[in-house]
């Protein structure tokens, strides 16, 4: 196979955006639509990649900062053919180049693949058909072979007519690219270097010009406003859906899961409607997700159930846990095999061992609790003295009463009992009970509540 150059155009304004982000940032699936396309390219193992920016082009190459990508500046927008002159100094002369579009981020690899092994002597698009061809550059053919193409503000009325469109996306080989690149002119409705010119160009030096025909329209749909993201993510939500159906897992409906990152399921795990995933979301066999569920760059091992209304966000869940409904996990926090963690309970760097329990309405952060606790409702871990935190630590089988207050640091030992309603500001012992609270229970006889004041 001969060498392969990729060229990115990603310069253009985005200005139907109405945003002040770089159209290519905006997000599919949690990720820039030019991260989508990126993969594909490196999906295709060229020699280079070289993405063309233009507005706002510092924040787009700070956001794939670490690549290894080539960065070229467009400074002015004068065309699609203007643009890739701009990667000409980087092109390699034995290689073909493939052009593909920085806000189509459905892009077929496969796709680009046949275009590629197409391009070795001749000029290779990839064209389809559309019912409404509308703004697009229309594929003039003559005898069946391609003859230009010509754009819709510089078509004639049967020209206009024709229903088959340049994607945008072709393959060329550089020692032809270099020179019809040198030849464009800007002499039309648009003023601008159109790519699409080298069609005629080839034509010209009898180099053979072929269009693939693509039936895949989302895969060579590009992203020019707010209606088209919305559209394109949930044509890319629905491909994620499929995809894990055919992997087996359950989806109580597939219209109601959006994945925002990547998402990798064991075997039978069901996933009830709405619920989201972000970042990196690892379950293992098993694992059933309630409705409505937001969840994080997170492990969930197998067997684990998470219940209705759970958010985690960068936490790990052992096997067989259980936990919710209405429970937040929050970074740090690593549960071990046969946990529960209720209803209402928020959790935050805390580390808690085999077995243990936290049912109800508690805040546990900044905290290590060990194999079998059981912490009572209501307890908090008061982690935060207005200016620094600090940890408690519960040991082995160590029970909690309901409304306990730990005062960190503090440190309760092995088997040891709080009683219910204590405020712990010292060390607890092992084995023992510890209480805390108003020395004495009084009855007030005869009190009487307050009333209503008559006005
Ligand atoms: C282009 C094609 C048209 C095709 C259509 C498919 C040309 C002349 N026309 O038209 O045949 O049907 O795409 O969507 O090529 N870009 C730059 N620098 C520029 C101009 C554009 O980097 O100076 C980038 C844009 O960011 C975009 C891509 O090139 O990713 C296409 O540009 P766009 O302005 O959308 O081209 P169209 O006029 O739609
Ligand atoms: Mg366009």
């Amino acid at each position: 196979m001969s060498k392969l150059n990729i060229v990115i155009l990603a310069a253009g304004k985005g200005t139907r955006m109405h945003s002040n982000q770089p159209k290519v940032l905006h997000e599919i699936g949690g990720k820039p639509i030019l991260e989508h396309v990126i993969a594909c390219a490196t999906a295709l193992k060229p020699q280079k990649i070289i993405v063309v920016y233009g507005f706002g082009g510092e924040k787009v190459c700070e956001a794939f900062a670490g690549e290894e990508l080539i960065w070229v500046k467009q400074a002015e927008q004068l065309g699609t053919g203007h643009a890739v002159q701009q990667a000409l100094p980087h092109l390699d002369v034995d290689a073909n180049t493939l052009i593909l579009l920085g806000d189509v981020p459905l892009v077929d690899a496969e796709a680009c693949k046949a275009l590629i092994e197409k391009a070795n002597n001749q000029l290779a698009i990839l064209s389809f058909i559309k019912s409404d061809p509308t703004g697009y550059g229309r594929i003039v053919r003559n005898n069946q072979l391609v003859a230009a193409i010509v754009e819709h503000k510089d078509a004639t009325e049967a020209q206009r007519e024709i229903q088959e469109v340049n994607t945008g996306i072709m393959a060329v080989p550089n020692r032809y690219l270099t020179s019809w690149l040198s030849q464009l002119t800007n002499d039309n409705v648009q003023g601008e270097y159109y790519l699409t010119d080298i069609v005629a160009l080839a034509v010209q030096q009898n180099v053979t010009v072929m269009a693939e025909i693509t039936t895949d329209e989302w895969s060579v749909t590009g992203i020019n406003s707010k209606s088209d993201l919305a559209q394109i993510e949930r044509v890319y939500q629905t491909r994620i859906a499929n995809n894990l159906l055919q992997q087996g897992v359950t989806l109580t409906d597939p219209a109601r899961l959006d994945v925002r990152g990547n998402l990798t399921c064991g075997r039978d795990c069901e996933l009830d409607v709405n619920c989201v995933f972000e970042g990196n979301v690892t379950l293992g066999d098993n694992v059933k997700v309630g409705a409505n569920c937001v969840i994080k760059n997170a492990t969930i091992k197998s067997n684990a159930q998470i219940l209705a209304f759970t958010h985690i966000d960068d936490a790990e869940v052992g096997e067989n846990s259980r936990i919710g409904p209405y429970a937040r996990l929050r970074p740090g926090t690593i549960l071990q095999d046969d946990t529960h963690v209720g209803n209402f309970v928020e959790l935050k760097n805390a580390q808690v061992n085999v077995g243990s329990k936290i049912n109800h309405l508690s805040y546990v952060g900044d905290a290590t609790i060990g194999k079998n606790v059981n912490i009572g409702a209501g307890t908090i871990t008061c982690n935060y003295d207005g200016a620094n935190k600090f940890k408690t630590i519960i040991e082995d089988e160590a029970f909690i009463g309901s409304d306990t207050q730990l005062i960190a640091p503090v440190t309760i030992g092995k088997r040891a009992t709080i009683a219910a309603g204590s405020t712990i500001t010292k060390n607890a012992p092992a084995d023992a009970l510890t209480f805390c609270r108003a020395k004495e229970q009084k009855s007030i006889a005869g009190w009487k509540r307050p009333q209503k004041i008559k006005k």
